[in-house]
């Protein structure tokens, strides 16, 4: 596997991935690799010549009192991961690559980067759509696959891609979960034992909702009842339990169409979020 830190050889040795007309595949993560962006890089490579994967912790999409510092770094870790999978490429810019001194620009997709998770982590979305526009052009892929774990990112990427003519096929890729169903995220790892254990009310409780609703269960008691439910369990906060139209994340009062059953909540320090579909 070539590993890249700087544009010059990124874009040299793209050249010799490319040629013969051979499809290029992205994955673009943050690192502290698990299940999850394996499956990714599975996804990618079942639609792809070669896969390249990406790893910066982009501090833009942090905001002051969030866990950048303390975010977990295991490049090397990460590194025989993909190598062990087959991946073809990593590029793995530093921060002075990504932003020069002098950097201004700042990418927004309107209307769906300022609710839910946007609405507190003000910026979030912006360093997300920005650092996801630099990758795809610095990389210029076929195609890249994200995780459906983070759906409102998903849905902001695909707005992205559309709105700027980026030329990307997106992938979303169904979330992974740990068998007694807790949805895999790096932030796991910050989890205790015992908050752990306890967090597994979110997945339940998201569940046991989307089977309420499926059966005609009345939507704001639903909602109402996963804040209660996750609560009792010992998440301190409750951020947000949304019922919203999956293509556009309009908020829903009722199962009309095909849509996502999201929420955040905070279990100890760690904010832990997740999402389902709900379909009649
Ligand atoms: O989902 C992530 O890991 C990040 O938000 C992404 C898409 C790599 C952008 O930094």
């Amino acid at each position: 596997m070539q590993i890249f830190r700087d544009l010059n050889a990124l874009r040299g040795g793209l050249a010799g991935l490319r040629a013969g007309g051979a499809r290029i595949a992205m994955v673009p993560t943050m690192g502290a690799l698990h299940a999850g962006h394996m499956k990714l890089v599975e996804e990618a490579q079942a639609r792809a010549d070669h896969v390249i994967v990406s790893i910066f912790v982009n501090p833009t999409q942090f905001g002051p009192n969030e866990d950048l510092s303390a975010y977990p770094r295991q490049e090397a870790q990460d590194a025989d991961l993909l190598r062990a999978a087959g991946v073809a490429a990593l590029w793995a810019p530093t921060v002075e690559v990504m932003y020069p001194a002098g950097f201004a620009t700042s990418i927004r997709v309107s209307g769906l980067s300022e609710e839910l998770d946007g609405a507190h982590r003000p910026g979030h979305f912006d360093g997300v759509a920005t650092v996801v526009s630099k990758l795809f052009n610095q990389v210029r892929p076929d195609m890249a696959c994200f995780g459906e774990k983070d759906y409102q990112q998903l849905a902001i990427i695909r707005r992205l891609v559309a709105d700027l003519d980026l030329g990307v096929e997106i992938v979303g890729v169904p979330t992974v979960r740990d068998s007694d169903g807790l949805a895999l995220s790096s932030r796991n790892a910050y989890l205790s034992q015992e908050e752990r254990a306890r967090a597994l009310a979110l997945p339940h409780a998201l569940n046991d909702a989307r089977f309420a609703l499926e059966n005609g269960a009345d939507s704001k008691a639903t909602l109402a009842n996963v804040v209660e439910v996750i609560r009792a369990a010992g998440f301190e906060s409750v951020d947000y339990v949304e019922l919203r139209d999956s293509a556009t994340l309009r908020r829903l009062e009722s199962l009309d169409r095909p849509a996502r059953l999201l929420a955040a909540a905070k279990i100890g320090k760690t904010r832990l979020i997740d999402n389902i579909a709900v379909n009649r």
